[in-house]
């Protein structure tokens, strides 16, 4: 069903959508695609690998739960199972997302990456390209003599190319999309396995090892409580300063204690709270490597959008000396690292918690909406959402699952009015499967 479009130069097969493209099929996506049809807008949602959620499936390690409870995390207009514990599991975080997208009949284009999308001011279109991919995402052991430290989605095109013009784009291809690999002297000299924490899985493929885990986010934090679980010697790289607060305190989860908090106090007080009973439970995290920045968790947040620590364990094991703290790299040699306090360790593996970064800006073919330094966009939250000439965004508020859902509901109300004011005098064009270009 190939059909040159004059108009663009395109020589592919061309599919006019009649509502939004969604690129994405991760939970963002999906809520966005559920709003929209209750909301009796069709949307087509567009997915660069073979299952939706794919960073939950494909990319994450088996121990993940939740860190906020689950009233915090729920999509629209579906709750999680009341059976589900309060902090839900991988396994079922991805069952309530395959129940979600059954519940409100949504199919995503598997295996199709988008390579660009870009308006068209002739047409007042958007043309969106993809190419047919198989996803082979690697869950083995890297070694530092390869390349592919990071689990991206090695897709292997398959040379099937596809515009798809539409009048609305929503990017929901999320924080996450690509993983953060640093550049570090010496790298290729290892010798031992280096794999980013989105192809690590467990420690059980690390037992009896020395492993240095670089960074100390959510994933490294976690990770190297997971290898100390499976008899492994983990090391924590820490270069900057960092809050680490409770997953609960005073029988509440830290995060809901602190969203019902800020209701009444300024945010400067919450934090102030929220320290003072970090200091009674955890104690003073600077004695064991960890200092805290100098502006607290919540204003930082807001600021930087620098997540603090949920602490699930992982600081009793530094207390206790089963993780030992060290600070930034300076070098690697044949399985041993230089830190830049001068000190020299040997290592048979290194894992880079090193964290993800957004991809939009290596599609998305305008200058207004998103930074091209980050991939995120340019006004902050809540205004985020909504570009020029239909351009939407999903996900990216650094707030979360609820953040996704915010964003989604805005999204299907600002399009259904244009959907409904267009309907009146826009027939030609009727199903999204027939491929037909409007040109
Ligand atoms: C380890 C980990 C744990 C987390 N835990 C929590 C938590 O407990 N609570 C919370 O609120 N948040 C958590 N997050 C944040 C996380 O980003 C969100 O939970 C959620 O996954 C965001 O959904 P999303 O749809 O915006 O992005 P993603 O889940 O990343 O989905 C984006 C989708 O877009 C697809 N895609 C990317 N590029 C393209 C392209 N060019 N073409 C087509 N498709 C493309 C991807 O394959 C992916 O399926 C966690 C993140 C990580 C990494
Ligand atoms: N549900 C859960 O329990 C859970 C689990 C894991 C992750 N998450 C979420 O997933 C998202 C990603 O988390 P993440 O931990 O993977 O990434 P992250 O929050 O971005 O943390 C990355 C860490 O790596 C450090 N880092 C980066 N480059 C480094 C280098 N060259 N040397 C040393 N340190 C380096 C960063 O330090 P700097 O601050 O100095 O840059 C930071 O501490 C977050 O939203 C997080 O909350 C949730």
């Amino acid at each position: 069903m190939s059909k040159k479009n004059r108009s663009s130069g395109w020589s592919g097969r061309c599919v006019y959508v009649p509502g939004p493209v969604i690129v994405g099929a991760g939970p963002s996506g999906l809520a966005v695609a559920a709003c929209l049809k209750r909301k009796g807008v069709p949307s087509v949602i567009l997915e660069r690998s073979n299952c939706i959620a794919s960073l939950w499936q494909l990319k994450t390690y088996d121990r993940l739960r939740l860190h906020l409870p689950k009233q915090f995390c729920e999509l629209p207009f579906m709750g999680f199972p009341s059976k589900f514990p309060n902090y839900p599991t991988k396994k079922q975080f991805v069952q309530y997302l395959e129940d979600y997208a059954a519940e409100f009949d949504i199919s995503p284009r598997f295996n199709e990456s988008v390579s660009s999308a870009e308006y068209d001011p002739t047409l007042g279109f958007w043309r969106v390209r993809t190419t047919t991919t198989t996803t082979t995402t690697s869950t083995t052991t890297t070694n530092s003599t390869n390349k592919g430290f990071g689990g991206g989605e090695a897709g292997t095109g398959t040379g099937v190319e596809t515009e798809y013009v539409c009048r609305w784009v929503i990017a929901a291809t999320g924080e996450n999309a690509e993983a953060v690999v640093p550049e570090i002297e010496g790298i290729g000299e290892f010798g031992g396995d280096i794999r980013h924490t989105s192809l690590y899985k467990s420690g059980h493929d690390f037992g009896g090892r020395r492993v240095l885990v670089v960074g100390c986010g959510n994933s490294g934090m976690e990770v190297c409580l997971d290898l100390c679980n499976h008899n492994a010697s983990p090391s924590l790289v820490v270069r900057d300063k960092v809050h680490v607060l409770p997953r609960e305190m005073l029988g509440k989860s830290t995060f809901g204690l602190s969203m019902w908090l800020l209701k009444w106090f300024p945010i400067w007080l919450v934090d102030r709270f929220l320290l003072i009973v970090s200091w009674l439970l955890l104690g003073d995290t600077s004695h064991f490597g960890l200092d805290r920045p100098a502006l607290g968790p919540l204003e930082l947040k807001n600021l930087s959008g620098k997540t603090p620590v949920l602490d699930v364990g992982t600081l009793a094991k530094i207390k206790s000396g089963d993780i030992k703290v060290f600070p930034a790299i300076k070098r690697l040699k044949h399985h041993t690292v230089e830190f830049v306090n001068g000190i020299t360790e040997k290592f048979d593996a290194i894992i880079l918690a090193t964290g993800y970064r957004s991809n939009v800006p290596s599609w998305l073919k305008e200058g207004e909406m998103f930074s091209k330094e980050d991939g995120l966009p340019k006004r902050p939250f809540p205004n985020g959402w909504k570009g020029e000439c239909g351009l939407y965004a999903v996900g990216f508020t650094k707030r979360g699952l609820l953040g996704a859902s915010m964003d989604a509901k805005r999204i299907a109300e600002d399009i259904e009015r244009c959907w409904k004011a267009e309907a009146k005098h826009c027939t030609p064009f009727t199903t999204s499967s027939s491929s037909s270009a409007p040109s």
